[in-house]
Formats: structure tokens, sequence, C-alpha cells
């Protein structure tokens, strides 16, 4: 079995840097648009066959280290109760804001067997189909990116809503707060229980806030999510995009592996997280529009700086984009093999 992406993650030594990228599967893979073509985002995500399948082609396409089971974080704010669609424009669409104590009180936490058994069985089935080819990763929004967006109805520009809750009813805030705790704690070890032999936890939106908000209204709740899934055994990435004003809040987490974006050098990132912390990133996804020398040099300079790390797992700083020219993610995947090597 290629285990190289969860020695990293546990610090162990590696004879090579293993990658794999931040929504690996996904439209810039002419094989996931074919999947799409006859069926939308959603029931994708909930047709666990087909997900199953979509999950795997990066794996086959690329030669990534590792397989991040595709879904989306916004399927568990479905399940407590919210309506959700996709638009092709706006992106998510969730049903009436959650603004006040009574929204707050009607959001169920749902049980993951009984309210996304697609989302189980997905991962069943691609540790059955992987056959320990390569590890296979779950994942979960952290409760402040879930909690933007059922308090924004969607994506937002200035959180404004969210910030408002916050500063005007802190209370109300850290209830929903606790009530995503434990919704992303139920459903990660559901995951893991399923097979899924590391998560991560993405905190897409925490690089808005202040360092001291941040630290006094978010950290405590991501804490308690990782220092409950610590029981489960699999390794915990900690990933929030724009997290160079907080790394040292993160760096409390309790997480394994500290995800980090292209916003910052990963030399300063190290620097301030500490040695003893395993890193993840930090490719700009543009750079994957760069001519392959390009690409090539950025990859040894981040492998580079890596090496100071505990461990370090390549990916990009953020999502893979969908305009990526596909051949450049190969180019990508084989320069991290080939310059990343420890022999
Ligand atoms: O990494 C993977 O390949 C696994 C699959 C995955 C998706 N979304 C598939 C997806 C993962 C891990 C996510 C996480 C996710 N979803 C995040 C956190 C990570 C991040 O990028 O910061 C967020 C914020 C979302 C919410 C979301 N989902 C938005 C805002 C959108 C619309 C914008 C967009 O990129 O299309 C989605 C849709 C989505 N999620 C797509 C995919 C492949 C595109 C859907 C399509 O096929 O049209």
């Amino acid at each position: 079995m290629n285990d190289t992406f969860l020695r990293a993650c546990r610090g162990e030594r590696v004879e090579y840097t293993p990658v794999w990228l931040m929504r690996q599967a996904g439209r810039y893979l002419p094989q996931y648009q074919a999947v799409r073509a006859n069926i939308d985002f959603l029931t994708l995500c909930k047709t666990p066959q087909l997900a199953a399948e979509v999950t795997l082609q990066p794996v086959e396409i690329l030669g990534v280290d590792a397989a991040i089971l595709f879904s989306d974080i916004l399927i568990p704010v479905e399940a407590m109760g919210m309506s959700l669609e996709f638009s092709e424009r706006e992106g998510p669409v969730l049903g009436e804001p959650v603004r006040n104590k009574s929204a707050v009180d009607r959001l169920i936490i749902p049980d993951a067997e009984d309210d996304m058994p697609f989302v189980i069985e997905a991962i069943k089935i691609l540790r059955e189909k992987l056959k320990n080819k390569v590890p296979l990763i779950g994942f979960s929004g952290a409760p402040f990116t879930l909690a933007t967006y059922m308090i924004e109805g969607g994506s937002s520009k200035n959180f404004i809503h969210t910030k408002k809750m916050m500063f005007q009813n802190n209370r109300l805030f850290n209830y929903l707060m606790e009530k995503l705790t434990l919704t992303i704690i139920s459903y990660l070890s559901a995951q893991i229980k399923a097979g899924a032999q590391a998560v991560q936890i993405f905190d897409t939106w925490a690089g808005v806030l202040t360092p001291l908000d941040y630290k006094t209204s978010v950290l405590p709740h991501v804490k308690k999510v990782i220092s409950e899934l610590k029981k489960e055994g699999v390794p915990l990435i900690y990933f929030v995009n724009d997290c160079s004003g907080i790394l040292k809040e993160i760096k409390k987490s309790g997480a394994d592996v500290i995800g980090i974006d292209w916003k910052i050098d990963m030399a300063d990132a190290i620097k301030q997280l500490g040695k003893k912390v395993v890193v993840q990133g930090n490719l700009d996804p543009c750079a994957l529009f760069l001519p392959r020398e390009e690409i090539e040099d950025r990859v040894k300079d981040i492998l580079w700086k890596g090496e100071t790390a505990n461990g370090h797992i390549f990916n990009l700083g953020h999502g893979i984009l969908p305009e990526t020219p596909v051949e450049n993610a190969i180019a990508l995947v084989e320069a991290v093999h080939k310059y990343g090597s420890k022999d």
C-alpha cells in the first residue's frame, strides 16, 4: 500500500513528499464533466457509485498519493435542516438564513448513518475499490465556515450578518457554533468508522476574522472538534484559508497537520508554527497556469522550505481552479515526486 501520505501526516520518515490537490475531483477534468453532464452536483454527491467514480478519477489521472471523498462541506448543513441548492452563477444557496434563537433551536444534530447514508456508502465503496492503493481522506467544514453559510444564507463578501451576530449576540453565535461542533464531531467520527483514513477540516472563511475574534469565538470550538476526534486515531488536518494572521492561534488547535494557503511564504509559516508541526500546501492554484519549468521552480522552492518542518504534504494553497490545464496538474504531481525524493 502507498501509505506515504499517512506516514507524512504522522511526521514519520517518507521516501518522497506525498501530494494531493484540494478539489482534485472537479470541473477541470473532462472525465468529471462527462459525469456531470447527466446529473446535477447535489445528486452526484448523493449517488454513492458516481461519487466514488469521480473520487477515483484524479487518483488514476494525476497519480496523487491520496483520494479525497467527493462531496461538499454543505451536505451536513442540509442534514441539519436547511434547504440547499447549487446555482451555476451564485454557488450555494441556502434557505431562510439562521439569525435568531428559534432558527438555531430548529436545527437538528444529524446522525450520519440515518441522515447522510450516501456519504457512508460512498466511503465503503471507495475503500473497497481503492484496495489500499492510496489512503482515503474524509472531510467536513469547520464550525465557523459552516456558520457563515447558515447565517449569510450562501456565499458572502464581508460576512456582515455573521459578524453582527458574533458581536451583538455572542450567546446566540456560540449556541450555533456548539450545535455545529457536535454535528461535525459525529459526522467525522462516522466517516472514520466507515473507512476514512484521515480527515480534513476546511475553515475556508476563518481568515476574515481578527486574531482576537478567532481566538475567543472560534478556536475553542475547533479545539473541541479536534480533541474529540483524536480518540479515533486517524490524522487530522486543519486548513484555514488566509491563515497568515492567525497562525499562532491555529498552532494551538491540536491538529496533526496544518494546511497553509499561498499568501504566506512556507518558510515564514513554519517559523510561526514551529518545527514540530507537519504542514500541507502551499502552491498558488494559479501557478498551474505558468510554463512547466516555472511550475517546477516553485515546486522546488516549496519542497525545500517544507523540509524544515516535521513533515510536509504537498498541496495547493486552495482548491484547483476549473480552468486549469490537466497536463499542468499532472506535471505538478510528477515534479513533486521527482524533486521531493529523499533517496
Ligand atoms: O477536494 C475534493 O476534490 C473533494 C470535493 C469537494 C468539493 N467541495 C466539491 C465541489 C470539497 C472538499 C469541497 C469543499 C468545499 N465546498 C469548500 C471548502 C473548500 C474550499 O474550497 O474552500 C467550500 C467553501 C464549499 C462550498 C462550495 N461548493 C462552493 C462555494 C461551491 C461553488 C463554487 C464552485 O467552486 O463551484 C461548491 C461547489 C462544488 N463543490 C463543486 C465541486 C466539484 C463544483 C460543482 C460543479 O460540478 O458544478
